[in-house]
């Protein structure tokens, strides 16, 4: 054998084993886009996601998120729904009051533009958009104070806009509610 056809043979099994690899690599695309077209396709058959709207022009006059309806309301199942509104540049109310080892619905809606809803130290991140209800279920295991920034871009007030989120006792939660229809921890 010279070196011509040495060199004539390598060139057929590099051939041989650039084709095999070219189709390994068309298979997977194939099947990346199947995939894809998959989801899509399996997507678009599921029913919509629940959507809540509520009209931000009229947010504070009427509705669910009147001001004397914000705050944390006991529910008669022993839950707690907490109402709230992000404005420029500030949550209403300033500081969230909620019982430690109980259900907790949050409920809130942005009255002009986009804002951001987080809890520290907690899975709750989620925007508000006007127009629509934001609601996160969510449970604390203890009493605590959690901070809760906008963390979207809101406008030039955005990086002061923040309230707090105070976690206290179930059974002092419980306590205050035979006085107060709607309770906040603002002063
Ligand atoms: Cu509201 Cu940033």
């Amino acid at each position: 054998m010279t070196l011509q056809d040495n060199h004539a043979a390598g060139a057929v099994v590099a051939a041989r084993v650039e084709r095999k690899w070219a189709m390994v690599s068309v298979a997977v695309i194939v099947l990346l886009a199947g995939m894809a077209a998959f989801a899509g396709i399996h997507q678009a058959t599921m029913p919509q996601a629940r959507v809540e709207t509520a009209d931000p022009t009229t947010l504070h006059i009427a509705g669910e998120f009147v001001e004397s309806n914000l705050g944390s309301a006991l529910e008669p199942d022993g839950s707690v729904t907490v109402r709230a509104v992000a404005q420029q540049y500030s949550f209403t109310p300033q500081c969230l009051l909620v019982p430690a080892e109980t259900p907790i619905t949050f409920r809130a809606s942005s009255a002009d533009v986009v804002h951001g809803f987080l809890i520290q130290g907690t899975n709750i991140n989620t925007m508000l958009v006007p127009g629509y209800v934001s609601a996160i279920p969510i449970r604390f295991d203890k009493p605590g104070d959690h901070l809760m920034p906008c963390h979207e871009f809101c406008g030039i007030g955005h990086e002061g806009m923040w309230a707090n989120v105070k976690v206290i006792d179930k059974a002092a939660f419980l306590a205050m509610t035979s006085a107060h229809r709607r309770l906040t921890c603002v002063e």
